[in-house]
């Protein structure tokens, strides 16, 4: 019986992305190196340091770890000069109704993402109480497609991986949902997060009724 709705944050609940692209597009131009939306969606649920190593490509090796760390801080204070500017107005379509419905269920809810500043991106949605839990970037050491963040939000919410549903938006998260042992659900288009249980176009396209 599923007792939990795990959701992904960034992409599935609101979308960050654009905010994550111009913080990386704007590094990338400093930087000198070219780096496209196109190339942006490579890095769709993918750590902070894992996207800057597919950012730089290459040219990783022209840089020192301590290089490498200042970029990444430099980023983030790019993205999070873009959250402050983050209201209401950004949860994507279909994602109150959704936490809604999960609530009227009778269902517990948590939040799992790879994101260091998921807190902040509740906060400014103003939605952070909705939860029972929230697992971030610093909570676990493995970030998706490994299956940790997963498992231990279901074991601060004390449910079993089988009883969980998860959804969403990256394919690296939609992996580490099935290596999890859990439904995996995903919300997006079918060749980037087809291979779960299940699939929906966009979160106002979830149907809860289908998947349990
Ligand atoms: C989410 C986003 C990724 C982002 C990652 C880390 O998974 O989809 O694009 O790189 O979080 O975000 P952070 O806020 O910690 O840099
Ligand atoms: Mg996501």
């Amino acid at each position: 019986m599923i007792k939990a709705i795990i959701l992904d944050l960034d992409g599935v609940v609101t979308e960050t992305s654009e905010y994550h692209f111009q913080g990386w597009k704007r590094l990338a131009d400093e930087e000198g190196i070219s780096f496209t939306r196109e190339d942006n969606e490579q890095l769709r649920g993918v750590s902070r340091s894992k996207s800057l190593e597919l950012l730089l490509g290459d040219h990783i090796d022209d840089y020192t770890k301590e290089e490498f760390q200042e970029m990444m801080d430099r980023k983030n204070g790019y993205y999070q000069e873009y959250l402050t500017e983050m209201g209401e107005d950004d949860l994507l379509s279909g994602a109150r109704d959704l936490l809604n419905e999960i609530k009227e269920r009778g269902l517990k809810m948590a939040i799992a993402s790879a994101s260091r500043n998921a807190k902040t991106v509740l906060e400014g949605l103003d939605i952070t109480d909705e939860f029972d839990t929230i697992s971030d970037g610093y909570s676990v050491e493995n970030a998706k497609p490994a299956p940790d963040i997963f498992l231990h939000t279901a074991k601060k919410l004390g449910v079993k991986p089988e009883e969980c549903v998860v959804l969403e938006d990256a394919e690296s998260g939609v992996d580490a949902a099935l290596a999890a042992n859990m439904v995996a659900v995903g919300v997006g288009p079918k060749d980037r997060v087809g291979h779960g249980d299940y699939c929906f176009s966009s979160t106002a396209d979830v149907d809860l009724n289908k998947i349990l």
